[in-house]
């Protein structure tokens, strides 16, 4: 297997109730490595780009607003395998229907509200780690 690079955002529902160790904690638990990190205040232009893939969709204005609605974490997240191990250790979109001891079963308020984003493909994170991240910001 690959190692890999990733792209992460602890959002605003993790900032809000101060979960992002927790959160972090479960991450490396998985054994991935947080190489970049940085809390930011998302601009409204920032997540309409990094969501652009889901304009059309009904939840887009909704989704825009609580991504911009308090502090997230941006991360970059490396290690074997990293995009699809970080996936599985977020868990489904719904939490409903995510696995137990997955991060959005443990600690996401609804399929809107899940705690968590991570990359789905290595092109998408590649383009994704980029928007946020400059090179020299991160450290393998
Ligand atoms: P993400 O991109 O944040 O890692 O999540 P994902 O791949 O699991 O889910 P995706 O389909 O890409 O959706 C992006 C984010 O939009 C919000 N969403 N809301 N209200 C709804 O029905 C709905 N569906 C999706 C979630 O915050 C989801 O993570
Ligand atoms: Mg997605």
């Amino acid at each position: 297997m690959a190692i890999e690079r990733t792209f992460s955002i602890l959002k605003p529902d993790a900032t809000e109730r101060n979960i992002t160790g927790a959160i972090n904690a479960m991450i490396e638990a998985a054994g991935l490595r947080i190489i970049a990190q940085k809390r930011i205040r998302m601009t409204r232009e920032q997540a309409e780009t990094f969501y652009a893939v889901h304009r059309e969709r009904p939840f887009f204005g909704e989704l825009v607003a609580f991504m911009t609605s308090a502090p997230v974490v941006v991360q970059v997240l490396q290690g074997e395998n990293a995009i699809a191990k970080y996936r599985e250790v977020m868990g489904a979109t719904d939490p409903a229907k995510a696995a137990p001891g997955t991060i959005r079963k443990v600690h996401a308020r609804s399929v809107g509200e899940n705690s968590v984003h991570g990359s789905d493909a290595a092109d998408t994170a590649v383009k994704e780690i980029a928007q946020f991240f400059s090179g020299n910001e991160i450290v393998g």
